[in-house]
């Protein structure tokens, strides 16, 4: 039987000082990240925002390229902003920057599963974080006392993501950042019969691993899953879990929870799956992902 799937939650990522939403809608959100505060385009919020984005008082607007498709487009700076500037959540620091990816070098909403991840591990635990960029979800994990394995297809997005280890003082955890594809990594650490305590992906839509591989979502999200209870650590005293995220696709929770739940049947545990939200002043969501997280609870007696 697959594992059962709960009622399905709204996470609302919470505990930042660095990121605020300030307000949303007209197809625009306007964000503080440090002291600097940034509009661009978000085809999520479909109602009236507070005050016309046109007229948001803003350090920089994002002004996408001709194709929308292509994500692409560059930032018109009212006033001089760094390349980098330090943020941090909690007692984690990493950078946030421009880029022409239309993001701001890390993903505030996905928070919540930087916590709850931290939550379930331990000194020595195993962790793998696949298409990790940022690197700030293997951070997290390092810091709560786990050794990490990060993939990621780009060379450059693991360049960066070894500066936010520099800057969070994390250069000493053991962080093994690998550049590869990551169903063909997932596939060759059965092989090696490497076991993990916890699995973090975060796919797009479409991507390229560094020997040409195609990584479509659609075609191959259920092939990934189906490979992970090869590389899953057996019941011990340590919670096991995968946390799944998917942004800008015309996919459900309910799509998402029952794949995960269908590959890793007969391995015990539960799904829960729902949305990602982050909160404007006065409580107002604005969503941003979906989410599938399953976890078997440590089997100490
Ligand atoms: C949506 S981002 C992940 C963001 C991440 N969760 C974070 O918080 O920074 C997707 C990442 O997948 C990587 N990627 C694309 N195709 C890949 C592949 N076939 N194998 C491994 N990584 C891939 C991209 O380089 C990109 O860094």
């Amino acid at each position: 039987m697959p594992a059962p799937v709960s009622e399905p939650k709204i996470l609302v990522a919470d505990g930042w000082t660095d990121y605020a939403l300030l307000d949303s809608g007209d197809g625009w959100k306007l964000e503080r990240v440090g002291p600097y505060r940034f509009a661009r385009p978000e085809p999520q919020a479909l109602w009236r925002a507070q005050a016309p984005p046109d007229q948001w008082k803003v350090d920089a607007r994002f002004s996408p390229a001709s194709d929308e498709a292509e994500e692409m487009g560059r930032w018109r700076m009212e006033r001089p902003i760094p390349e980098n500037w330090p943020v941090a959540y909690g007692a984690l620091r990493f950078h946030a920057r421009c880029t022409p990816f239309r993001h701001l070098g890390f993903f505030p909403e996905q928070s919540v599963h930087w916590t709850w991840a931290a939550d379930r591990l331990s000194p020595g635990a195993q962790v793998l974080n696949l298409f990790g960029y940022t690197g700030v979800a293997s951070l997290a994990a390092a810091a709560a006392g786990a050794a990490v394995t990060h993939v990621d297809a780009s060379k450059k997005a693991i360049a960066f993501a070894r500066q936010n280890q520099e800057l969070a003082g994390l250069a000493d955890k053991p962080i093994r950042w690998i550049v590869d594809d990551a169903l063909a990594f997932v596939k060759r650490e059965a092989r090696r019969g490497k076991r993990y305590d916890g699995i973090i992906l975060d796919p797009p839509k479409f991507g390229r691993g560094p020997n040409g591989e195609t990584w479509k979502l659609e075609e191959h999200l259920a092939a990934l899953l189906e490979a992970l209870p090869n590389i899953l650590v057996e019941p011990n005293q340590r919670p096991t879990f995968v946390i799944a995220t998917l942004y800008a696709l015309r996919l459900s929770h309910v799509a998402l929870a029952r794949t995960l739940a269908a590959a890793l049947e007969g391995l015990g545990g539960a799904v829960e799956a729902g949305e990602m939200a982050l909160a404007e002043d006065g409580g107002r969501l604005l969503p941003t992902a979906l989410f599938a997280r399953w976890v078997r609870a440590s089997d100490a007696r």
